[in-house]
């Protein structure tokens, strides 16, 4: 398994698909662990993200994986992270939609790779370019959606939680929060229904 994740992430590493890999410093492939059964896919790498060759490493990567914490989710163990696009776009423009199609393969193979029972779909972009979902997030997020096999949740984009910091009841970060929490729980049943001891 670890073997086929640093195969695909080298392969990746190389890739010409689409326009950014002229202006990108590092190929954005993912971190945490391959034999997860939690995954997250985020949108694209920004400046931090670039140079550091990992996603979300910056300011909304801190507050992600402080938010899993929180959540009882161990960042680097329990769950596997990426993007829907690999590479930065310059500026950190949106992602368009010829190069999340050009980079959907990819996603596609880590997808196969990591065969993650639960998937958080990390904002809009994220949510439209995987599950073709373009209704408002504040409306989808918190709710499981059942598609091939697997139980997909919505949740707020970090850089928004960043943008919309109140910490209050029913805001932004105390949903994500919730929202964590439900996966956290859901991967608890399914590791409880196999057999599996209880992170
Ligand atoms: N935002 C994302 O969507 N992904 C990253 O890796 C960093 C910031
Ligand atoms: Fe290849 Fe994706 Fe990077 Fe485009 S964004 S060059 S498709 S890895």
């Amino acid at each position: 398994m670890e073997l086929a994740a640093a195969a695909l992430a080298h392969a990746c590493s190389s890739c010409t698909a689409c326009e950014l890999s002229g202006s990108r410093n590092r190929v954005v492939v993912s971190r945490g662990a391959s034999t997860a059964s939690l995954m997250l896919i985020g949108e694209a790498p920004g400046a931090t993200e670039d140079q550091q060759g990992r996603p979300f490493v910056g300011r909304a990567g801190r507050l992600l994986d402080q938010l899993l914490i929180e959540a009882g989710l161990d960042p680097e163990r329990d769950l596997y992270v990426c993007n829907a696009l690999k590479c930065r776009p310059p500026g950190n423009r949106k992602p368009k939609r010829g190069e999340l199609e050009a980079c959907r393969p990819w996603l596609e193979q880590q997808i196969t790779l990591v065969n993650p029972s639960v998937v958080c779909l990390l904002g809009a972009t994220a949510l439209a370019a995987v599950l073709d979902l373009r209704d408002p997030m504040s409306g989808l997020r918190g709710r499981w959606i059942e598609r091939d096999g697997r139980r997909w949740m919505p949740l707020f984009h970090p850089s928004y939680l960043l943008r919309n910091p109140s910490r209050d009841p029913g805001g932004p970060f105390a949903l994500t929060l919730s929202d964590l929490r439900q996966v956290r729980a859901r991967l608890c049943q399914g590791d409880a229904a196999s057999g599996a001891p209880l992170p």
